[in-house]
């Protein structure tokens, strides 16, 4: 069957990079997506968003991930080719204030999912992986066979046991193809400012804070610390735009459907340049033509020094090679701070 033919289901469609992956499979001709999301963190309003782009909606489920009538009942109702997984918990610093509820959150409700899913279905599955799953890394930059060291958060420690899951019961016949995709840093917001990161409560990243202190609503940004060894003393990420991200998912999915892998294949997903804090907000002052105040404070519990991507496997593999760069995520992400600000969204 032709995946377009299907529904994909999406777990956490109204989150970040849900919705906006939602958008990129409407605009690449899947016009059958059902998105399954409790609005832990998010919010119903983001499908008025994804319709004003792409002139349709998702059907839409709300419930947990870990709510086994409503997955079985939407597995046979909808019978999905294909799943990506976004829904979880995501704050670093939060996982380690609530440890046991991203434990639940992540992987016992998970659990829950990947029995109803593959109860009686095979379909394709993609897992949102990040790179906080390499923990403290030596070697630069990241490649996907790098060792994973420990976990540096609970948070961390939910991704590693995610991929592990999958992996074992991939490797064990119970699922169909899995690919994890990791994240590096994921920023921006659709180029034209009319979707992007939309928490509820305070952010806790570099981007969403730095627009935040460019709208005024905070008196200035704190660099979490300066005195790191890298070029200027701030800590290096790899930054890649929420809609590069998006559309891997896409590829990913394409690509799980032609090749069938018989164990979870992964795939970084970076621009593999190493961009530091100070860069990143200079970036954001040209781009804009802002000032941005910051200040600098001491460091933040639990940052790596530097982390950066290659993601050659992803161009070779999936085809995949970001089409933007930081000035893009940068006035983009801008350009949604603004949205939020005027029409009070
Ligand atoms: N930073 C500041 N000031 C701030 C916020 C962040 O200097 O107010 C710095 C951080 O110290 C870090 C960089 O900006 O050096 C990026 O921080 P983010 O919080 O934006 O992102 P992280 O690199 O910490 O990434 C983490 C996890 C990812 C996860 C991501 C999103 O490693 O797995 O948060 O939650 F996906």
């Amino acid at each position: 069957m032709n995946l377009r033919d299907g529904y994909i289901l999406v777990t956490g469609g109204a989150g970040y990079i849900g919705s906006h992956t939602i958008v990129a499979l409407m605009q690449k001709g899947y016009d059958r997506i059902v998105s399954l999301d409790n609005y832990l963190n998010s919010r119903p309003r983001t499908y008025d968003l994804i319709e004003a782009i792409t002139g349709r909606r998702p059907e839409i489920i709300e419930a947990s991930v870990g709510d086994r009538k409503t997955v079985a009942h939407l597995m046979r109702r909808f019978e999905p080719v294909g799943i990506i997984h976004f829904a979880a918990l995501k704050a670093v610093g939060e996982s380690m204030e609530q440890p046991y509820r991203y434990l639940q959150n992540n992987l016992a409700d998970m659990q829950v999912f990947l029995e109803e899913v593959y109860r009686t279905a095979r379909p394709l599955f993609i897992f949102s992986s990040s790179c906080t799953v390499y923990g403290e890394v030596t070697n630069l930059p990241v490649y996907e066979q790098t060792p994973r060291q420990p976990a540096q958060s609970v948070y961390g420690l939910t991704k590693q046991l995610g991929e592990d899951l999958l992996d074992g019961l991939c490797r064990l016949g119970f699922t169909g193809p899995v690919v994890a995709l990791r994240y590096f840093n994921p920023v921006g917001a659709y180029p034209d400012g009319r979707l992007g990161e939309w928490p509820l409560g305070t952010p806790n990243n570099l981007v969403p804070l730095i627009c935040q202190t460019a709208a005024g609503l905070r008196p200035f940004l704190t660099i979490h610390g300066k005195d790191y060894p890298t070029r200027d003393g701030t800590c290096i990420r790899d930054y890649v735009h929420v809609m590069d991200i998006a559309e891997a998912h896409v590829q990913a999915l394409e690509y799980a459907d032609r090749y069938r892998p018989q164990t979870m294949e992964i795939f970084n997903l970076g621009t593999g340049h190493g961009v530091s804090v100070l860069e990143a907000i200079r970036a954001f002052e040209e781009v804009n033509n802002l000032k941005l105040p910051y200040k600098i404070g001491p460091r933040r519990v639990g940052d790596v020094t530097a982390v950066y991507s290659d993601s050659t496997k992803a161009e070779r593999l999936l085809g995949w090679k970001p089409r933007f760069n930081l000035h893009d995520m940068m006035r983009s992400a801008w350009l949604w701070q603004q949205r939020l600000n005027q029409e009070a969204l």
